[in-house]
């Protein structure tokens, strides 16, 4: 498989769970959290089919396209190991949708920095709440849904409180 191959079922993959997982918590009115701006090609995804709720990102240097970056009030600048504590202690869990696209291109650092924020995102989630992400979690408390057909098996995952 080519790195072209493996970009087009991230992409592909990407599309299907955030449009799931958009649908699956239409009806919950908490915030979205997109972790991770990167070019903002999924921040924008999400603001044109998200309605009714803010959309909040976590990063630590904005670089996104014009078209693709939130305002300053949306956007939550610095570590995610030190804002996500801090956000969470000011709003406490009310994030109805979680996206999570933090890696780089190291499978392995990819995996163990997932391992180490999923601890820091879980007590984020509402009740009902999903996360999608693009690594595999280690979450405790979160249950594992079985991804969309048209979503490639590994390269998303979805979880619900
Ligand atoms: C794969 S990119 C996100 C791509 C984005 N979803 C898109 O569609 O364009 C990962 C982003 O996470 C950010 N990031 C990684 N670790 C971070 C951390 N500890 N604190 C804040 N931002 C972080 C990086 O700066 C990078 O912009």
């Amino acid at each position: 498989m080519s790195r072209l191959d493996i970009f087009i079922d991230r992409m592909v993959s990407q599309r299907a769970c955030l449009d799931y997982a958009i649908g699956e918590t239409a009806a919950l009115s908490g915030p979205v959290y997109e972790l991770g701006l990167g070019n903002g090609r999924t921040y924008h995804h999400l603001v044109e089919r998200i309605v009714g709720r803010e959309i909040f990102v976590f990063e630590r240097a904005v670089a996104s396209h014009p078209d693709s970056t939130p305002d300053e009030a949306h956007t939550i600048l610095g570590d995610m190991t030190q804002t996500l504590p801090a956000v969470l202690a000011e709003k406490g869990p009310v994030a109805s949708l979680i996206h999570a696209d933090m890696g780089g291109h190291n499978a392995s650092k990819n995996d163990a920095f997932a391992r180490f924020m999923s601890p820091l995102i879980a007590p984020h989630l509402a009740p009902g709440g999903l996360v999608v992400s693009s690594d595999r979690m280690y979450f405790d408390d979160l249950e594992e849904l079985p991804i969309p057909a048209d979503a490639v098996p590994g390269r998303c995952f979805i979880y619900r409180r």
